[in-house]
C-alpha cells in the first residue's frame, strides 16, 4: 500500500483519494487504483509478486492478422460496434459509446505488456484471450453473455493459466437480473467478477488488473473481502492493484466504486 501524504485531496470516510507524484490514486482497504499505464504499474513489481491477475485489455483487432504489438490495418471493435449502433437500436449503449473516448481499443497490448504480466504474476486471467497468442489452454472460461442479438458476441473467451476444466458462466450484460448503471462502453458485469473471485481466487490472494475500465472488479473484491471476513478468512494480506491510463474511464470508475463501498453493500 502506498502512502497518501502529498497533495491530499479527498477523504470520504471509506476512501482516500489523492495525488501521488504525477499520479492519482485511489486508496481504500485493500485497494488501489492508479490512473496510469499499466507497463508503469509493473515495472515498479518484483516477479511473482500477484498470485492472480484478471486482465481485460483491448481486443480492437482483426483477430485472422493479428501480431502482437501492431495494429497498422486492423479497424477496432469499438469502432465497428459504434457505427453499427448509430445505425440502428441499442439507445442506451449508443449513448454510452458516444460520450466515451473509446481511442483506447484501437491499441493492442503489447509484446512487453505480456511479458511484464507473466513476470509479475503466478496465475492470469485474460478476457479476450482469443485475440492473443497465448499459449494452448485446457482451463479456458466461456462466458455466455445471455443476449439474443446474432448481431452481437453472444459469449466470450477468457484464457486462464490454470490446468483446471474449461468453465462456463452465464451472467447477462444488460437485462435479466442485472440493473448495474453502465460507466463504461465495455463494462463487465461485477457478478462475473465475484464469480472468478471465488473459483479461481482466494482471500490471501493479492489481485492485479491491468485494465480496470469501469472498476467492476474493485467493487466485486470489494464485496468478497467483506464475504471472506463474515467467513473468518485471513485477508490481512490480500490486495488489489489496478490502473487505467484513461482519465475520463479512471474518475468514472472511482466515483462508481466510492458510492457503492460508502452504500456498504454486502451480498
Ligand atoms: C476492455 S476495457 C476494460 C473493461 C473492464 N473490464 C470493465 O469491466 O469495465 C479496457 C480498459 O483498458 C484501458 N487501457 C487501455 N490500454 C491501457 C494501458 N496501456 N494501460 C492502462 N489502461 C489501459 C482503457 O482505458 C479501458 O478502460
Amino acid at each position: 500500500m502506498f502512502p497518501c501524504d502529498t497533495n491530499f485531496n479527498y477523504n470520504s470516510g471509506f476512501n482516500s483519494y489523492c495525488y501521488l507524484g504525477n499520479f492519482k490514486t485511489l486508496i481504500m482497504s485493500n485497494i488501489n487504483i492508479t490512473n496510469e499505464d499499466n507497463i508503469e504499474l509493473m515495472k515498479r513489481y518484483p516477479d511473482n509478486y500477484f498470485d492472480l491477475a484478471i486482465v481485460d485489455p483491448p481486443y480492437g483487432i482483426n483477430t485472422t492478422n493479428m501480431k502482437m504489438g501492431e495494429n497498422n490495418g486492423y479497424k477496432s471493435t469499438a469502432s465497428k460496434v459504434k457505427g453499427r449502433l448509430n445505425s440502428g437500436g441499442g439507445k442506451l449503449k449508443n449513448r454510452i459509446l458516444n460520450n466515451s473516448n473509446i481511442d483506447w481499443d484501437n491499441e493492442i497490448p503489447t509484446e512487453e505488456y505480456f511479458k511484464e504480466l507473466f513476470r509479475v504474476s503466478k496465475n492470469q486471467i485474460i478476457f479476450g484471450g482469443n485475440y492473443f497468442p497465448l499459449p494452448p489452454t485446457r482451463g479456458i472460461i466461456f462466458w455466455d453473455k445471455l443476449q439474443p442479438w446474432e448481431n452481437f458476441s453472444q459469449f466470450e473467451l477468457a484464457w486462464t493459466s490454470f490446468d483446471k476444466p474449461a468453465a462456463k458462466i452465464a451472467i447477462s450484460t444488460t437485462g435479466g437480473a442485472n440493473k448495474e448503471k453502465k460507466i463504461h462502453p465495455t463494462q463487465k458485469p461485477v457478478e462475473l467478477y465475484k464469480w472468478i473471485f471465488k473459483k479461481y481466487g482466494s482471500p490471501e490472494f493479492k489481485y492485479l488488473d491491468t485494465h480496470h475500465g469501469s472498476g467492476s472488479i474493485s467493487i466485486a473484491y470489494h464485496d468478497m473481502i467483506n464475504y471472506w471476513k463474515i467467513l473468518e478468512k485471513n485477508v490481512a494480506n490480500s490486495e488489489l492493484i489496478g490502473c487505467d491510463k484513461n482519465e475520463i474511464h479512471y474518475k468514472d470508475s472511482i466515483e462508481r466504486i466510492q458510492k457503492h463501498t460508502q452504500q456498504q453493500t454486502l451480498f
